[in-house]
């Protein structure tokens, strides 16, 4: 099985940004105990601040892969791009948040891209991330 994670803007400063809202840990030493938790896996990762980039990395990996994880950032409340980009692939993607943007200001109470998403996960933190991949197993 493979799976890809994707994550967009600014989240490549996990572990240094807002850490009262995002944590404090940084996204690779993360990564690194969920592949050596779900070995089995094929797990992939990629981040860009560019939206193109990751329009990109959709279109690369929705044809083979069996799932995506993403998180875009604050793409998901403006990109008409990748909910495009969401919908033209076959590959399901989860949209996944690491606060709850439902507790947080209304501009990210909407979600560009949920309709053209298999679920949503929002909330839980880094863990956010592994309860998406969960959903593909
Ligand atoms: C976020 C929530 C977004 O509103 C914000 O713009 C982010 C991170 C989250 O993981 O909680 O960059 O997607």
């Amino acid at each position: 099985m493979k799976i890809q994670i994707i994550n967009g803007p600014n989240l490549n400063l996990l572990g240094r940004r807002e850490p009262g809202i995002y944590g404090s840990e940084g996204f690779e030493s993360f990564f690194e105990e969920l592949k050596a938790k779900y070995h089995g896996i094929t797990l992939h990762y990629f981040q860009s601040n560019v939206e193109g980039e990751i329009i990109n990395q959709l279109h690369q990996v929705g044809f083979t892969f069996d799932g995506i994880v993403m998180n875009a950032g604050a793409y998901t409340h403006t990109s008409v791009a990748i909910a495009d980009a969401i919908a033209a692939i076959k590959t399901p993607v989860i949209e996944v948040h690491i606060s709850n943007v439902y507790a947080r200001e209304e501009y990210r109470h909407h979600s560009m891209m949920a309709k053209n998403c298999k679920g949503i996960i929002t909330g839980f933190g880094l863990q956010s991330y592994e309860l998406g991949l969960k959903s593909f197993l």
